[in-house]
This record gives structure tokens, sequence and C-alpha cells, in this order.
């Protein structure tokens, strides 16, 4: 069995982890920009401290300004395990008094107080620092310009170090989500994936419904459902095998029958007597055809053939009509009075022109055959409505009694006591004929007091029931 990972796992995951992920790279660069903001805040006071140190080192020499820093106070100055300083002093006038000569002319030449900004000092990205400031505390002393550069390896990581510290437990909280979620959610579709193999490890045999005994709520709806179609299909076979085994049995008896009576042929001498068992043998033969057609026609007429079914446009009237002509030389022979009686116009319905006269063809045989010699037999259509049109065949036969009128439309089913021949299939054909068409069947009493009235409700086209044709 394959096992593939249940999709919404991953689709919880990935709508997890997305917008994390999204928010983990804001955050990170919200961090970064912070983190740059106080390493500089906290470097750059330093710098200026050193600035003003290199300021206390500027004396007057008669009027002129001149830097006195010794070798080793510079050492001492600049001393840092990480970074490289660089200095320059400026007299107010423009005279270099000091550092080193290379470094970049200050961006702006006389910042108000102290300026910082980046900038590249021998190759190396560095942050600057200009300040204009007073060679000692007296107001009189003049003015000078220094400039102070440090390379950037300690802020970059100060800076690093305290992304560092926001963002790696976020990342931690993210992982240990995933986790969370991927756990959660195997374990809470455990049963879906329970139900899963119940119906997957089930023979196709099986109907029996999905236990939902612990199926969650969400899905329970889906296997009440199942189970539902299940039973119906459960009674759909039943009733195919009832068929199959009923139909076995019909067919067993007409069968054994003609075997006996071939036997009986080959053992006749007297040819006189060998033709009356082959006129025999035709009778039983022509009554095995027929159940063997009334059963195809059975199968073929099934709820499901209503896919294969072409519906056309039919005139109802006009077909009875042409059906019932052909039935006349058989009513002529049980000396049957067989009418017809229809509309002055078309019934419009949508049928299949074949099923249809299957129908009409079984009804009126049932007529025929079951009805009294001499009687009368009337195939009769009408409108009875708008929308609906009427098929009627009335007989003179028995009565069929009240409890059998639904019964008699099963498969099999006959009357008790029926001399003529049958098999009890023509109504079930007829039935399915009918659902097959949106049709509705019911059978009265017949109106005048004797026999019977099958009548067959059809909707009528759309557009045609209104207006009759000239
Ligand atoms: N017009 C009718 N008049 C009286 N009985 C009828 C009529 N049509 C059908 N029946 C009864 O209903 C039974 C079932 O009819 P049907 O399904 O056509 O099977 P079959 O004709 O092969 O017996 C018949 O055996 C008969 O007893
Ligand atoms: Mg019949």
């Amino acid at each position: 069995m394959r096992r593939s990972e249940p999709r919404l796992q991953r689709k919880l995951l990935a709508w997890l982890l997305g917008p994390l992920a999204v928010l983990l790279v804001l955050d990170t660069g919200a961090a970064y920009w912070n983190s740059l903001r106080f390493s500089n805040l906290a470097y750059d006071r330093a710098l200026h401290e050193i600035g003003r140190e290199i300021a206390m080192h500027v004396r007057l020499d008669g009027e002129r300004p001149r830097l006195e820093l010794s070798k080793p106070a510079a050492d001492i100055l600049f001393v840092d395990p990480e970074d490289r300083l660089f200095y320059r002093v400026v007299g107010a006038d423009g005279t270099h008094l000091g550092g080193d000569a290379q470094l970049p002319a200050p961006r702006n030449a006389r910042p108000a107080g102290s300026d910082f900004y980046g900038a590249t000092v021998h190759g190396e990205p560095v942050r600057m620092m200009v300040a204009r400031m007073r060679i000692g505390p007296d107001a009189q002393l003049p003015e000078v310009l220094v400039q102070v550069a440090e390379t950037l390896h300690k802020r970059d990581r100060f800076t690093w170090e305290m992304v560092a510290n926001v963002v790696l437990p976020q990342l931690l909280l993210i992982v240990m989500a995933t986790l969370v979620v991927w756990f959660g959610v195997s374990r809470g579709l455990e049963p879906l994936q329970r139900l899963r193999r119940a119906v997957s490890d089930r023979s196709h045999l099986d109907l029996s419904p999905i236990d939902t005994h612990d199926v969650p709520g969400e899905v329970r709806p889906l296997v009440d459902d199942v189970n539902a179609l299940m039973a119906r299909l459960g009674r759909t076979f039943d009733f195919q095998n009832r068929f199959v085994a009923d139909a076995a049995h019909q067919l067993k008896t007409p069968v054994s029958g003609l075997k006996a009576q071939i036997e009986l042929a080959l053992r006749e001498n007297d040819l006189q007597r060998v033709r009356h068992s082959l006129a025999q043998l035709y009778i039983s033969a022509d009554r095995l055809s027929r159940l063997v057609r009334q059963l195809l026609s059975l199968a073929r007429n099934e709820p499901g053939a209503l896919d294969s079914m072409q519906l056309q446009p039919l005139d109802l009237n006009a077909h009875a009509l042409e059906v019932s002509m052909e039935w006349v030389p058989q009513a002529l022979k049980r000396n049957i009075d067989l009418g017809f009686e229809g509309t002055d116009h078309a019934l419009m319905i949508d049928a299949d022109h074949d099923r249809l006269r299957e129908l009409l063809n079984n009804l009126i045989d049932n007529a025929i055959r079951y009805s009294q010699p001499g009687g009368r037999v009337t195939v009769q259509t009408s409108q009875t409505g708008d929308d609906q049109c009427r098929l009627a065949i009335n007989d003179d036969g028995p009565r069929i009694p009240v409890e059998e009128r639904a019964r008699i439309f099963e498969r099999f089913h006959r009357l008790l006591g029926t001399q003529e021949d049958g098999s009890g299939l023509g109504l079930a054909i007829v039935s399915e004929i009918a659902t097959l068409h949106g049709a509705r069947i019911t059978l009265e009493e017949d109106s005048d007091g004797v026999g019977n009235t099958f009548s067959v409700f059809f909707p009528l086209r759309a557009g045609d029931g209104a207006a009759p044709a000239a």
C-alpha cells in the first residue's frame, strides 16, 4: 500500500511556515537596523572621547596651534585589540597640524557639533568622526578640526551578536512549532488513516457499513453517506442476485422440457408422430425464445440504461395507432374487438422509439391474452393537462384484485390461476421503460366495470403541449 503524506499536513505546515519565514526575515532586518544604531551610539561616543583627547594635545606656539602628540602617548590613546584608528588635526585656517595627511577631507568642513559617517580609509571601510574642538577649557583658545576614523570590526561583531540574540530564539521557536504541528497533525489525522485502511483493506464483496465509532466529527457525514451508498448497492446486488437465480430457475424448466420432448421425438418411428412432436417442440422453443427476449429486455431497460438512451420527439398518438394496427391479426384470432381512440392532434413526447413500442406491445399483449374471447380491448390516447398526456389500454379480462395491483409489476409475479403462457416479466419491463421515460403507470378497474385499465402518463414535450397540431 502506498503511504503518502497527508495533504492536510503539508498544507498546514506550508501555511504556518510561509508566514513565519517572512516574519523572520522582516524581524532579522529590523533587528540588524536596531543593533547597528545601538552599536554606533556606543562606539561613536568613544570615538568622540578620543577626538577630545587629541585636541588636548594641541598647544599654542605663540599665535599658531601645534600638535604635540608623542608616539608613546598616541600608542596608549589608540590601543585597540580589534580595530585600527586614524586621525588628523587641521587648524582653523586649514593647515595640517598632525596625524594622517591622507585621511579624506571631512564631508562637512564646518560641522555644528560633531559629525559621524561612513567612509573609506586606505581601502578599508571606517566610521568617521569630525568635530570642531577648542584646544583647552578657556573660551579664548582657538578651535581645531579633529577627524578620527575607526575600522568597523567590533561594531560589526557587536551588531551581529545582537541580531543573533534576537533571531536565534525565534528560529528555535519556529523549528519547535514545526515539530509540534507535524506530530499534532499526524496524530490528529490518525483516525482518518485508520478509516482509509478500513476502506482499502476491504473486499469488494463486503458492503457492511464502515464503523463510525472513532471517526472524527468532520468526516462523519461523509462516512454516513458512503454507508448509505453501500446499503443501496447491497440492495441492488441482492436484487440482481435474486434476479439471476430466478432467471436461471425460469430457464431451467423450459430447457429441460425441450430436451425431454426431443428425446421423445427421437424415439418415435412413426413420421406422423414425429411431426406432432416437432410441432410441440416449436411451441416450446417459441415460448423459450420469448422468455429469453424478455430477460434481455429487462436487462436492457435497467435504470442504468438512461445514459445510453436516445430520446427523440415522438407523436404518442400516431405511434400508439401504428402499434395497435399490428396487433389486429392477433386480436382477430382470439375474436377480440381491438379498437383505437386517439386525439385529433399530435401528442409530442420525448421517447425512445423502440422502447415505447415494447411498452405498448407488452400492454396490448396482456390485454388480448388475458381477455375473454369475444371481448373488447381499446387503446386510448388523450391529453390530460397542459404538460401531460395519457396512454390507456382497457380490456374485458378478469379484474385484477386490488391487493395484486402493485405486485403484478414485480418480476416473475403472475396471478394465481393464470392459464395463459407467460413468464411474469412483461409488466416489469413496462414499468422499467416507463421509469426511463419519466412516466407513471396506474392500474384501475375499467370505467365500464368489466376488466382493467392500464394507464401510462407521459410528460409532454415542453412547448408542444398547449399547441394542438392541425
Ligand atoms: N390485462 C390483464 N388482465 C388481467 N390480468 C393481467 C393483465 N395483465 C397482466 N395480468 C396479470 O399479471 C401477470 C403478470 O403479467 P406480465 O408481467 O405481463 O407477465 P406474463 O404476461 O408473462 O404473465 C399476468 O400473469 C396476469 O396474471
Ligand atoms: Mg405479459
